[in-house]
């Protein structure tokens, strides 16, 4: 069973989401012990004792509480529906690198926003970095959208689920309750 389908189907932790399934967009994104994971294709059995960290706990982190602020202030999202997994990706770059070049930023955000949001997300990691943010046009073009769609991080913060589960347990619990192989994943977002 992928760590993903616990995360949503049975811990009812929504905010990580299902893109491609296959490892190509980082919707799923989440954190493993610190490092950004697609858990679409991770098996849930091998993350026994291992810290998983959701979007639903990124503000429990110091990193993260300023990349949601840094989000929030370039109104980055639009549909939003990448953006968890953008976060995790912008959080877990900053752990490694605390000041990255545009260089690093380029190399690291790869996870696929079909809303065209790179250059706010640039912005965003860079003033999270501690960088001077720049003032692009697409970083304004986005504002209006954005107004009107609240960080998806925000928003499923004021869930105050736990995102933290040390998934030993769930594996134990749901690993015979395999439900693979399926082609869609259409429940709410
Ligand atoms: S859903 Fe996991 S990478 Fe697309
Ligand atoms: S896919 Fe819509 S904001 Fe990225």
């Amino acid at each position: 069973m992928p760590l993903l389908w616990v995360i949503r189907d049975e811990l009812g932790l929504t905010g990580t989401k299902y893109g491609c399934g296959l490892a190509q967009c980082g919707a799923c994104s989440v954190m493993v012990d610190g490092v950004v994971t697609r858990s679409c294709v991770t098996p849930v059995e091998g993350m026994v004792g291992r810290k998983i960290t959701t979007i639903e706990a990124i503000e429990n982190d110091e990193i993260g509480k300023r990349v949601v602020a840094a989000w929030v202030k370039h109104q980055v999202p639009q549909c939003g529906y990448c953006q968890s997994g953008q976060v995790m990706a912008a959080t877990a770059l900053l752990k490694q690198t605390a000041h990255p070049t545009d260089e690093q930023i380029a190399a690291a955000m790869v996870n696929l926003c079909r809303c065209g949001t790179y250059n706010a997300i640039r912005d965003a990691v860079r003033e999270s970095g501690g960088s001077a943010p720049s003032n692009t046009a697409a970083a304004i073009g986005n504002a209006k959208v954005a107004a009107v769609h609240p960080a998806p991080s925000v928003a499923a913060a004021a869930t105050a689920l736990a995102g933290i589960a040390v998934v030993s347990a769930i594996a134990k619990a749901k690993s015979e309750t395999v439900e693979d192989g399926r082609d869609g994943h259409d429940e709410a977002c």
